[in-house]
């Protein structure tokens, strides 16, 4: 996530970029940088750690200028040190750049950059490899070089570029990547979310996907990709800095479910290569080690342990190998069957959640490997890991877990199939099949939150329920989980979730007239006993709310509404299920006037047992 920050001008660049640096923290960061041009030349500094380690590093007066760059990293390629640290310098240190994304092709534009340039890499990021593409392309023209490297780029970036050679100017270029321009006065301004502009300016213009912004002290031209100049409104903020942290977002739990698509493709993008093969960065287990594995644990707390419930059908499904599912809290109190064949699979979004913890402490007490998915760098549960797969969901605020929920999906999907692979398990044709799925996943997810105003306007009509159930079948059943919570940790109405397939053994006592039931059947391969279970509550005279794949028209029929998700195969829909759940969630709660982002009694991140 991290963020991006610029300024030319006549005023002090670096005091711009410090305070917008600043207004950037809630976007999370480990590190910090800034360059400026001075006189003709590139001064750096960078640090790794909080904002003031930077202060200090640019303390001297000798250290300023009128235009620069600065950034503010969370880790992603390379661990957060000094080194990895945005901005990155060209080799001849006369261009430098800062980035937000990734570039899914810098292996293969790095290994260019070495055989045909001779260049010398110092860092382990991605980005680094920007610079030296616009310097190889440089001729004097910043704008037309920066053109000519991004052409050769794929995936998701937000860069800001300086080059010694031209002081006069910022060039900016936008793709899946937040960016902003900002109009001041005798001076212009590059961000990547409006907070770090709002002390200077609320005169801003927005990039879009493809354009390349030329930023003077006195102008702001925008170009498309065809460098055909762009006519763009201003927009005029009228936000103030609590809201536009929100990014005009009410709330950061509605930000953070509408930041799922960026957030799945940051978590996938980055482990799939060129042919589609999964590349799992920060796990060392060798063929032989995946191969040796009988047994897997699953094991986490609340939301992240309705995860676990995914990854146990995804993991024996696609390797091949037993798993069983427990919560921290419950895991060291039982004497587990762990041993050195056993694969223990952490998963939290902070990394710091105590249960969790002590129960990887114990797992690894008695022999097995430790694969922890985590949202934070370096937390405790990372740290004390043998083996970590972030999740690239960037800082999640809102107590309630959504955008780390369907990032740790995707996370378990890629270690399952992976795994899967390494034992030689999983049908070649069905491993390409399910990567080509999760490649859509994104776009998909982009649809899925098309379903907030019809969404909405159930909530109005069921938000004075008292209770809630949610049944599904099959995978269905973790998202009903979790679905359940959702709603109970913010609307704090009683919500229930259970399998489908064991209403009738007790539960079914408690339906009465007008009872609601969000039904989940997303499982072509229990579709048709889904709709048996919703005549079943449907002869006890409940209201039925049914989620189910776009296409499948009898369940309309049978439901009193029916809420539709993009076609996918039947293993991808629970990423895209929860998504409506969220809103619905969101949307109760806001009409029960509850503090959706910290609800009572919750915490964000449970560090006591
Ligand atoms: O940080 P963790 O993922 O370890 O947190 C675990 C749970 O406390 C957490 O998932 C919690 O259930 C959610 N905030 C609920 O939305």
């Amino acid at each position: 996530m991290c963020g991006i920050v610029g300024y030319i001008g006549e005023g002090s660049a670096k005091d711009m970029i410090l305070t917008g640096l600043k207004s950037l923290e809630y976007r999370g960061y480990d590190s910090a940088g800034i360059a400026l041009n001075k006189k003709g030349k590139i001064l750096l500094r960078k640090e790794s750690g909080v904002i003031a380690n930077l202060e200090k590093k640019t303390g001297k007066p000798d250290f300023d200028g009128c235009v620069g760059i600065g950034h503010t990293r969370w880790a992603t390629h390379g661990s957060p040190v000094r080194e990895n640290a945005h901005p990155h310098l060209s080799a001849d240190g006369r261009i430098a750049i800062v980035h937000n994304g990734i570039i899914e092709n810098y292996l293969e534009l790095k290994s260019w950059l070495k055989k045909n340039h001779g260049i010398v890499f110092k860092s382990d990021t991605d980005s680094e490899t920007i610079a030296h593409l616009i310097s190889v392309f440089y001729k004097g023209d910043l704008i037309e070089a920066t053109g000519k490297a991004v052409a050769k780029m794929r995936g998701a970036y937000a860069i800001g570029v300086i080059a010694a050679d031209e002081p006069d100017k910022i060039v900016a270029v936008r793709k899946d990547a937040p960016l902003i321009a900002g109009i001041g006065a005798g001076c212009n301004y590059l961000a990547s979310d409006i907070p770090a502009l709002l002390k200077y300016t609320r005169d801003i213009y927005l990039v879009e996907n493809g354009e390349i912004v030329l930023i003077t002290a006195s102008e702001i031209k925008i170009y498309d990709e065809d460098m055909t100049r762009v006519k763009r409104e201003v927009m005029h903020v009228t936000w103030d800095a609590a809201a536009a942290e929100k990014g005009g977002y009410e709330h950061f739990m509605k930000k953070e479910i509408y930041e799922q698509p960026e957030a799945i493709r940051e978590t996938l993008e980055r482990r799939l290569d060129e042919g589609g093969n999964i590349k799992l960065d920060g796990v060392t287990l060798t063929k032989k080690e995946w191969g040796r594995i009988d047994k897997v644990y699953i094991v986490a707390c609340g939301t992240a342990s309705h995860a676990g419930m995914q990854g146990k059908a995804l993991i024996e499904r696609f390797a091949g190998v037993p798993v069983e599912v427990e919560l921290a809290s419950e895991f060291r109190y039982r004497n587990p069957l762990v041993n050195d064949r056993t694969l223990f699979i952490g998963i939290s979004q902070s990394g710091e959640t105590l249960d969790t913890l002590e129960a990887l402490r114990e797992a690894k007490k008695r022999g097995a490997r430790i694969l922890s998915i985590c949202n934070v760098v370096g937390s405790s549960v990372a740290r004390e890991s043998d083996d970590v797969l972030y999740t690239w969901a960037g800082p999640e605020i809102a107590v309630a877990s959504t955008k780390a929920y369907t990032t740790q999906l995707v996370s378990l999907y890629l270690i399952a199939l992976h795994m899967g692979r390494m034992r030689g398990f999983v049908a070649e044709d069905e491993y390409r099949r399910v990567i080509e799925e999760l490649r859509a996943l994104p776009e998909k997810a982009k649809a899925t939150l098309k379903t907030e105003e019809h969404i909405r306007k159930l909530a109005e009509r069921f938000y004075i329920k008292e209770q809630i159930f949610y049944i599904g079948r099959g995978q269905d059943v973790g998202t009903a989980y979790e679905a359940s919570l959702k709603l109970k940790e913010v609307s704090y109405i009683n919500s229930f979730a259970i399998a489908a397939g064991e209403l009738k053994h007790g539960t079914i006592a408690l339906i009465r007239k007008k009872t609601l039931f969000v039904v989940l059947a997303t499982q072509d391969a229990l579709y048709e006993k889904m709709l048996s279970n919703i005549e079943e509550v449907k002869a006890r005279r409940a209201h039925v709310v049914s989620i189910a794949k776009k296409g499948n028209k009898r369940i309309a029929k049978v439901s009193d509404e029916t809420i539709y998700i993009p076609q996918c195969a039947d293993e991808i829909a629970p990423i895209l299920a929860i998504i409506p759940m969220q809103i619905l969630a969101y949307h109760i709660a806001k009409l029960r006037k509850r503090n959706i982002d910290k609800p009572r009694n919750l915490a964000k991140s449970v560090t006591v047992e």
